[in-house]
């Protein structure tokens, strides 16, 4: 039987036009640009306008990720979002809809901030089996309708967007290991509270110096397995792409695993963290070379966490 690999064939991000910087934020609430700029990276966030949506981000930014915007030929739509446009159904199936996808099947995958790696290891699933030969896989969120904008602690750290990848299949990876894992004695660490009614998808909260801790501990033990799973070194890896909650995260990760920092790509001073849109909006933005190494990992709620390695 013929072997079935999966790669990442082109991709592309959209952003709603709004930009709130550090300063703005400090006019209403008791915050400044210096915490923000050091404690997270954070200079400034995209901020979603009342026209937009989380299937609207997330058609333009799959719309950018398809040759000449073509999807008649995608046969499965992976969204992973944590703030979807309705509890029901599945907002993959409205980008469907959107693009005029009609060959492919759409769903949703909430995995939180590791979203993006969770959809991204169900799609190349699906290609090895032979079950999907072109899958969209999009990162799309709104967080700022998620946090109460009078809690300097969380609302400072979202952003709105979406990122998407097309993903085919190939003759050789591509994709060449994913991990998956989570920890639900984390679910109280970083949740949204749906008790004050005021907050219609209940708002963000967290233990920021737990979750702190064990997003290093997480990813940098997850890239570990997922290179030794495939020979490789730390050496071998050509851009670092990690989920961006805060930039001291990514170095300490990069420092922990002996990466050079130039190597890991950081864009969470424009976007801030989008959730499970900040891996493909980080890819979209980095000049990557065919046959680079790439290795893709995220931690967020839940706890979730998970790494890809693969050949770009
Ligand atoms: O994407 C999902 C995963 N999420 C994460 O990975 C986030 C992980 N956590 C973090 O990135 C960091 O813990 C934060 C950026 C959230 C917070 O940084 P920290 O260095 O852990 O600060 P802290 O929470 O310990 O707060 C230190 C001080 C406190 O004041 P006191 O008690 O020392 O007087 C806070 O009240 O900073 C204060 N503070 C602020 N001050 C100005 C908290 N938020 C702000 C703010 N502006 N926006």
């Amino acid at each position: 039987m013929a072997q079935f690999y999966s790669s990442i064939a082109s991709c592309g991000m959209f952003v709603p036009q709004r930009v709130i910087t550090n300063d703005e934020l400090s006019n209403t609430l008791d915050t400044n640009d210096e915490w923000i700029r050091t404690r997270t990276g954070i200079c400034a966030r995209h901020i979603a306008g009342p026209g937009d949506s989380v299937a609207s981000l997330g058609t333009e930014a799959a719309r950018r990720a398809l040759p000449s915007g073509d999807a008649s030929n995608v046969d499965m739509i992976i969204l992973a979002t944590t703030s979807p446009d309705h509890f029901m159904p599945a907002t993959a199936t409205q980008i469907q809809s959107n693009l005029g996808a009609t060959c492919a099947f759409a769903f949703d995958v909430q995995a939180v901030c590791s979203g993006f790696v969770y959809a991204l290891a169900i799609a190349d699933k699906f290609i090895k089996t032979g079950d999907a030969s072109e899958v969209l896989v999009i990162g799309s969120e709104i967080m700022s309708r998620m946090v109460d904008w009078n809690d300097r602690s969380t609302c400072v750290l979202f952003g709105d967007g979406a990122g998407a990848v097309l993903l085919r299949r190939s003759t050789s990876p591509g994709i060449l290991a994913t991990n998956l894992y989570s920890d639900g004695r984390g679910y109280n660490m970083l949740y949204s509270d749906n008790s004050d009614p005021t907050f219609a998808r209940g708002k963000v909260m967290m233990n920021g110096r737990a979750v702190y801790s064990m997003a290093i501990d997480c990813m940098e033990s997850s890239v570990r397995s997922a290179l030794t799973q495939n020979n490789l070194n730390v050496s071998d890896i050509d851009w670092f792409v990690a989920h961006q909650a805060n930039k001291r995260i990514i170095d300490s990760v990069a420092a922990h695993l002996g990466l050079p920092s130039e190597k890991a790509v950081i864009t969470i001073d424009s976007f801030a963290n989008t959730s499970a849109a900040t891996i493909p909006i980080s890819l979209s933005l980095t000049n990557i070379k065919r046959g680079d190494l790439v290795v893709l990992s995220s931690m967020g709620a839940g706890f979730t966490w998970g790494t890809a390695v693969l050949r770009w």
